[in-house]
């Protein structure tokens, strides 16, 4: 008896310090969904109907699920047919998958949802890296490819942001200094590219850019926070103005493809008392960035020319980026990771999953797979190790957060082809992380929403006032509060438009004549700076324990 009282003790005390790396009591925990979903998720979005799009590049030959019915494609680059599928949707509820059909490749590109909850992707490689495809939320849509207005220039390795006016920006590519806006609809929208030196500015060589897949966040203020291998710029993309130079980011770690760390705007919290009127009668509040991990410089050629594969950074660096006189205040990971992604979890805190802990991307460039995922908690500055995953998500890896909490995570294939008998064998399964509010405990205090009113259709427009219904399972009613969270396109470790939102609360949580259902209001965002149109997560989260998502679409 004492003897069993002793372990739980020291078990207890492990947790709380991380000490026990590996053990069975880390919190979170993973589950196989899918042993193949037959393409590795190089990129992976989430649309509005609940359902996970995932893709590869396809100019490699036969994946491990061929297109319905016996249909066959003109191979990509090949003068080959291709009967293989390279994208798939994936009903995360169900677990069916069903095969998709791209034209043209896809590799590296690009994406996010446009206002209307159709995904656009962007760009690629050869023949595909001026190519936008659109995919519209049904159950028997496909991709539709527009040759014909496609982007201005090539680009491989770019990434993009949705803006306020519901336009999408695209930055850079593979030596392409400049950004552009689609999708051109009309004659009215002009074909013009606008030059951005700062790409250029920010390479480390240029045989290894270091700078490529650029983060970008829309600021509060409106205006593109544009991260780069150790550098950001804020950019006023309508008169093409860097209106602030940020200082460099301390420490000497690179943090974009190949170095390739993450990236995210913490959640903006428009509680009343954070905003402010500026001097052109806009609200706005204050937003930060987090970049976490990456690698040196010349990691990968290290790794690709030597073998030799560096160490990840434990480093990320916090930024207000609409501070008059922004410091970056430079906090330690408990592990060192390159190729992590971080995700926004509905209670506002971040996950940092997959990737490695030596090496970089790239084709064989990585090594010690870092299975355990951290969770940052942005209030107290706090990580914490969470339970380990079986599977290593190295180089072409995803993870994307699901309507009910889970994370979905995928993908993994740093050989040229699909190779199951490598030394880090290309992965087409598929897992959910169940996040430490998953737990036995949280699940008393889990609550549901039941209505959202007025909404009609559950659209929203900006600054409307809205009561949120919800039940609570059997626990108490503890701190409550609203999130609002973005869809990404996410690929090479960042989670493109990704964005959180603590939305205003008005007055106490009221009962309602029925038991156990309580009463919130809430304010719609009041600007498109702070929410571009589109569609967005509403979580209600009650003592930290989320709940399920309903979908609303801003306006
Ligand atoms: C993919 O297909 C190949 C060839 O048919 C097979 O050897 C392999 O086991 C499959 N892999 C998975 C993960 O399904
Ligand atoms: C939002 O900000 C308000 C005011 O500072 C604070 O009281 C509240 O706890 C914050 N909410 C969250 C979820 O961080
Ligand atoms: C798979 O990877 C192994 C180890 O790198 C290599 O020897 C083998 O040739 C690869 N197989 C294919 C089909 O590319
Ligand atoms: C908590 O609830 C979720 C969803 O309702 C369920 O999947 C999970 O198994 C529950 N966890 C425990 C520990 O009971
Ligand atoms: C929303 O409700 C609050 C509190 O009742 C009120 O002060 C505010 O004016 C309302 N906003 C709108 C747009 O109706």
């Amino acid at each position: 008896m004492e003897r069993k009282n002793s372990v739980c003790l020291l078990i207890a005390i492990c947790c709380f310090s991380n000490l026990a790396l590996g053990s069975q009591d880390l919190e979170g925990k993973w589950k196989l969904l899918k042993r193949s979903i037959g393409v590795s998720a190089m990129h992976m979005a989430l649309l509005p109907n609940d359902r996970i799009i995932a893709f590869d590049r396809s100019h490699f030959g036969p994946s491990n699920i061929t297109l319905p019915q016996g249909k066959c494609i003109k191979g990509v680059e090949l003068e080959t047919s291709d009967c293989y599928a390279h994208a798939v949707e994936f009903d995360p509820i169900t677990r069916k998958v069903r095969p998709l059909t791209i034209q043209t490749d896809t590799w590296c590109s690009s994406g996010a949802l446009l206002a209307n909850g159709v995904l656009v992707q962007t760009g690629g490689y050869r023949l595909g890296e001026r190519v936008v495809r659109y995919l519209k939320p049904c159950s028997d849509c496909d991709w539709e490819e527009d040759h014909q207005n496609g982007l201005i220039s090539p680009r491989w390795y770019a990434s993009n942001q949705i803006l306020p006016n519901g336009k999408i920006i695209v930055v850079g590519g593979r030596f392409q200094f400049t950004y552009e806006f689609i999708p051109r609809t009309s004659d009215s929208d002009r074909k013009i590219l606008y030059q951005l030196p700062f790409l250029k500015e920010t390479m480390h060589s240029p045989k290894i850019p270091n700078n490529l897949y650029p983060f970008l966040h829309l600021s509060t203020d409106g205006n593109l926070f544009i991260f780069a291998n150790d550098r950001a710029i804020l950019l006023d993309y309508v008169n093409n103005r860097v209106m602030k130079n940020y200082p460099v980011m301390p420490g000497g770690i690179s943090r974009n493809y190949p170095s390739t760390g993450s990236s995210v705007l913490l959640p903006v919290n428009l509680s009343s008392i954070n905003v402010h009127i500026n001097n052109n009668n806009k609200p706005v509040v204050h937003s930060q960035v987090l970049i976490c991990g990456g690698t040196l410089p010349d990691s990968n050629e290290n790794a690709a020319e030597a073998q030799i594969f560096l160490p990840a950074a434990k480093s990320c660096g916090r930024l207000t980026i609409t501070a008059q006189n922004p410091k970056w205040e430079m906090e330690e990971m408990p592990l060192n990771r390159v190729m992590g992604d971080m995700i926004l979890l509905p209670t506002g805190d971040v996950l940092i999953i997959n990737g490695a802990a030596k090496g970089t991307a790239g084709w064989g460039a990585a090594r010690e797979p870092v299975l355990n995922p951290v969770i940052y908690c942005p209030k107290i500055n706090r990580f914490r190790i969470l339970s380990p995953s079986l599977i290593p998500r190295l180089y072409h890896s995803t993870a994307h957060l699901l309507s009910d909490g889970r994370v979905l995570v995928g993908g993994s294939n740093p050989n040229v082809n699909y190779n199951f008998s490598a030394l880090f064998p290309t992965e087409l399964s598929l897992q959910a992380f169940y996040p430490p509010y998953f737990n036995l405990m949280s699940n008393r205090s889990r609550p549901s929403i039941s209505t959202v009113k007025p909404g009609a259709f559950l659209k929203l427009k900006y600054t409307e006032n809205f009561s949120l219904g919800f039940k609570l399972r059997s626990g108490d009613l503890g701190e409550i509060f609203v999130t609002m969270v973005a869809p990404s396109f996410t690929t090479h470790s960042f989670a493109m438009n990704q964005r959180l939102l603590v939305l205003e609360l008005h007055g106490a949580v009221q009962k309602s004549n029925t038991a156990g259902d309580y009463i919130v209001q809430c304010s719609a965002p009041p600007t498109a700076a702070l929410a571009p149109p589109g569609y967005c997560q509403l979580f209600l989260v009650n003592d930290g324990v989320p709940s399920k998502a309903v979908w609303v679409q801003i306006k």
